[in-house]
C-alpha cells in the first residue's frame, strides 16, 4: 500500500510590506481546480476555478451563534498551512477494492471574530471538500444559521429534489434552470452551460445537522441546516467540527459517477475486523406487502408466518440467496402502524412467527433470516429496546437488519434528558447520532444496517462499514404504489444525485412488470432487461430480488442473470453516462475474473456502442447478453428480450439496441 503523508510548508503568508495577505491560493494535485481562500470586509469567504472556468465565484464562510457571537464579519486571514496527501486504501467491500486518496490540503485560519476560527479545505482533481473546526471556547453554544454559500458563476441545469418536505427525500426528481431551485437536498447535481459538471453535497455527517441549500439570489445558494427541537440548528461540544461541504466537479457526467470524494473525505474504518460484513443478494417476504397480497399485521394475509418463512427459505437455498427479509414479524402492526410508532415491540413475535423453528430451520439451510425493525419514527420506543432487539437476531443468526423511520419529515418521536417527548427531522443532529448508535449496538452483535427513511448518505460506511446500505430515494415500491409512480427517467438521475452519496437498496428485479391482476393501473416503468441492469447501474453491496417466487420460477432464462450478478466489485467504470438520459457500468467482480456490464435509458430509446477495452488482453470471453428484444417498449411491449451468448475479446465493440424505458445487462467470463 503506497501511503505518502508530506507536509510542503507551513506558511504565514506576509505580503512585502509585512501585512498579512488577504487570500490563499492552492491547485489540486493535477492542477486542473484552483481554490482562492480569503477575507474581505464582508468576511471569509472562497472561489473555485476549473482551468480557466471560474466554476464557483466567490461565497461566503461562517455561521451564526446563539450566544450573538460573531463568526462571519470582521475576519482577517492568520495563518495558512498546506500539506499535500496520497494514500491508496482498501475498501472492505464496495465499487472498487483500492480507492486513491490524493489531495492538496489548505488548513487557513481566520481571525478577528469572536475566537479563531479554522476553516480546513481538502482539493482532489476532482473536487473539494471544506470543513470548519470549531474553537472549543464556543462549546454548549448553539448553531443558529451556518452562512456557508455556493455562488455559481455560469447559467446551468439542475437536479433536485425539494427539502424538508413531508415524504424526506422520496419525490421525483425536478429539472430546471439553477435559478429555479428552492430549497434542495444535497446531492444536487448541476450541468453548466459550460458542459461542467457540479454536484454539491457533505460528507462524514456526525453530531451536525444536514445540510439543504437554499436558493437565495442569482445563482447563488447558501446552507440550511435541518432544525432541532430546540428552535436552533446544532449544539456544540468540545473539538466539534462540521461534517465537510463537498463540491464535485467533473468535465463530465462520466467523471461524477466515477469520483471517491465522498468516501475519501470520511474517517477509516473504527471498526477493526469487519470480515462479518458481507456483500450478498437476498429474497424477502415483502413485495407481496406492497401489491396487497400480504399484510404485516395478524388476519388471514399475514405474511409473516413460519411456513412462509420457510417456503423463502427453501427459494433462497435452492437459487443461492444469501438472506431472507421478513416483515411484519413483531407486534405492532396492526391497526394505523404508520401512527402507532410507541406500540412496537422489537422481541415479541406474532404467535403465527415461531422463532425457535425458523432459527433452526434457517441454520439447517444455510440461509439467514435478515431482521427487521419498523420504528414508525418512534425513536425513542426504539432505542429503549434496540439492545434487547439486536441480541434476539444475534440469537437468532440474522446477521443483517432493516430499520424503517416510516413518518413525516420532522415527526421523529423522542424524550429528552427529562422525559419531555419532542420531535425531531429525520436529518437533525438527534438523528445523526442516533444512526451512529444503532450502527455500534448491532456491530456488536456482528449485524449489518440498511437504513430505510434514513438519513442521507455521507460516505460513514467507511468509517462503519457495517452501514450496509439504504434508501433514501423513490425505490421501486413506488411502482406499486400509484400514480405516479417511477418514470422512465427516474433511474437515469438516480446515478448523477442520490446514488452519489453512497449505496441504495432500491429493490429491482420485477418480473411481473404490468402487476395487472393485483394493481390495475399502476406500472414498473421498465423493460424486463433494465430490471436486470440495475443490479450493475444501481450499486448497492446488498441487493434483493424483490419480485414474487413465483415470477422468477416461470422466468428462468432471465432469472438466471440475478443468480449469476455479485454484489462486490474489484474495479467499476462508468462507460456512458448523460443525466437523465442514459448511463452504463462495467464492473469487475472481486471474487473471480468475470466483468459485468449494466446499461439503461431513460424514455428515448438509443443505441450504445460499448466498446470493451477494459478486458484483459489476449484473453477471450463468452459474453452472455440479456437485452430488450425486437419491439421492446416498456408501455407496450415489457417483456421482449433477447438473451444471446457469443465471443467477444478487448478489441471488441458491444453494440446495444435500449428500448424507451429499457436496458441491458451482460455478464463476460473468461474462457478456459
Ligand atoms: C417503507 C420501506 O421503504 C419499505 O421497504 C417497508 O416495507 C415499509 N416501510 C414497512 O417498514
Amino acid at each position: 500500500m503506497l501511503n505518502i503523508f508530506k507536509i510542503i510548508s507551513v506558511l504565514l503568508v506576509l505580503c512585502g510590506s509585512g501585512r498579512l495577505a488577504a487570500s490563499e491560493m492552492i491547485t489540486s494535485p493535477n492542477g486542473v481546480l484552483t481554490l482562492v481562500v480569503g477575507a474581505d470586509k464582508e468576511g471569509a469567504f472562497y472561489q473555485v476555478n476549473r482551468s480557466d472556468e471560474q466554476v464557483i465565484a466567490p461565497s461566503k464562510l461562517g455561521f451564526l451563534l446563539k450566544s450573538g457571537k460573531n463568526f462571519s464579519k470582521g475576519l482577517t486571514v492568520a495563518n495558512a498551512e498546506i500539506l499535500d496527501f496520497d494514500q491508496t486504501w482498501e475498501l472492505p467491500w464496495g465499487e472498487r477494492q483500492y480507492v486513491r486518496n490524493n489531495f492538496r490540503e489548505l488548513l487557513v485560519t481566520f481571525a478577528g471574530g469572536a475566537d479563531t476560527l479554522r476553516v480546513q479545505f481538502r482539493l482532489y482533481d476532482d473536487g473539494l471538500g471544506f470543513r470548519y473546526i470549531f474553537p472549543d471556547s464556543i462549546a454548549g453554544d448553539e448553531i443558529t444559521s451556518e452562512r456557508t454559500e455556493f455562488n455559481f458563476s455560469g447559467p446551468g441545469t439542475a437536479w433536485w429534489i425539494e427539502a424538508r418536505l413531508s415524504n424526506r427525500y422520496e419525490y421525483l426528481y425536478k429539472e430546471t434552470p439553477i435559478e429555479a431551485v428552492s430549497m434542495a437536498h444535497t446531492p444536487i447535481s448541476f450541468r453548466l452551460d459550460s458542459g461542467t459538471h457540479v454536484s454539491l453535497h457533505e460528507a462524514a455527517l456526525v453530531n451536525y445537522s444536514g445540510m439543504s441549500v437554499r436558493h437565495t439570489q442569482g445563482r447563488k445558494f447558501t446552507a440550511d441546516l435541518a432544525p432541532n427541537a430546540k428552535g436552533s440548528k446544532v449544539t456544540l461540544g468540545a473539538g466539534h467540527t462540521s461534517p465537510w461541504r463537498t463540491i464535485q466537479i467533473s468535465g463530465d457526467a462520466k467523471g461524477l459517477i466515477m469520483s471517491d470524494l465522498i468516501l475519501n473525505l470520511n474517517e477509516p474504518n473504527k471498526l477493526g475486523d469487519v470480515s462479518w460484513v458481507k456483500p450478498g443478494k437476498y429474497v424477502g417476504i415483502w413485495w407481496g406487502m406492497h401489491l396487497g397480497i400480504n399484510t404485516w399485521g395478524s388476519g388471514p394475509k399475514h405474511g409473516a408466518t413460519t411456513s412462509e418463512v420457510k417456503r423463502y427459505i427453501d427459494f433462497a437455498a435452492k437459487y443461492g440467496f444469501s438472506g431472507v427479509l421478513v416483515e411484519g414479524w413483531n407486534i405492532g402492526w396492526d391497526g394505523d402502524w404508520f401512527n402507532n410508532g410507541a406500540i412496537f415491540s422489537f422481541t415479541k413475535p406474532y404467535p403465527d412467527f415461531d422463532i425457535a423453528e425458523l432459527t433452526r430451520y434457517s441454520k439447517e439451510k444455510g440461509v439467514p433470516i435478515i431482521g427487521h425493525h419498523e420504528t414508525s419514527g418512534n425513536v425513542g420506543n426504539y432505542e429503549s429496546q434496540m439492545e434487547a432487539a439486536f441480541d434476539l437476531y444475534e440469537k437468532m443468526g440474522v446477521t443483517k437488519v432493516k430499520t424503517g423511520y416510516v413518518a413525516d419529515a420532522g415527526d421523529i418521536d423522542r424524550m429528552t434528558e427529562d422525559g419531555t417527548p419532542v420531535k425531531e427531522f429525520h436529518d437533525g443532529q438527534f438523528m445523526s447520532n442516533h444512526h451512529i448508535r444503532v450502527l455500534l449496538a448491532a456491530a456488536k452483535r456482528k449485524i449489518s444496517i440498511n437504513s430505510h427513511e434514513p438519513i442521507k448518505d455521507t460516505g460513514l460506511r467507511r468509517t462503519y462499514p457495517n452501514w450496509l446500505s439504504r434508501e433514501g430515494a423513490r425505490g421501486m415500491e413506488y411502482s406499486a404504489w400509484g400514480t405516479p409512480g417511477n418514470p422512465p427517467s427516474h433511474t437515469v438521475i438516480l446515478p448523477f444525485t442520490r446514488m452519489l452519496s453512497g449505496p441504495m437498496d432500491f429493490t429491482p428485479g420485477i418480473f411481473d412488470l404490468e402487476i395487472a391482476d393485483l394493481k390495475p393501473g399502476n406500472r414498473v416503468e421498465s423493460t424486463i432487461a433494465k430490471q436486470l441492469a440495475y443490479y450493475v447501474v444501481l450499486y448497492s453491496p446488498i441487493q434483493m430480488a424483490a419480485d414474487l417466487p413465483k415470477n422468477y420460477e416461470a422466468n428462468l432464462a432471465p432469472f438466471q442473470f440475478i443468480r449469476d450478478v455479485p454484489t462486490d466489485w474489484a474495479e467499476s467504470i462508468a462507460l456512458t453516462a448523460e443525466i437523465g438520459e442514459h448511463v452504463t457500468f462495467a464492473r469487475k467482480d472481486r471474487n473471480s475474473e468475470a466483468w459485468y456490464i449494466g446499461s439503461i435509458t431513460g424514455d428515448n430509446a438509443r443505441t450504445v456502442n460499448l466498446p470493451l477495452d477494459f478486458l484483459n488482453k489476449g484473453q477471450r470471453y463468452r459474453a452472455e447478453i440479456y437485452v430488450d428484444g425486437e419491439g421492446a417498449d416498456w408501455k407496450t411491449n415489457p417483456y421482449a428480450i433477447d438473451i444471446i451468448s457469443r465471443e467477444v475479446s478487448q478489441s471488441d465493440h458491444l453494440i446495444l439496441n435500449l428500448a424507451s424505458g429499457g436496458g441491458a445487462a451482460v455478464r463476460l467470463v473468461p474462457i478456459k
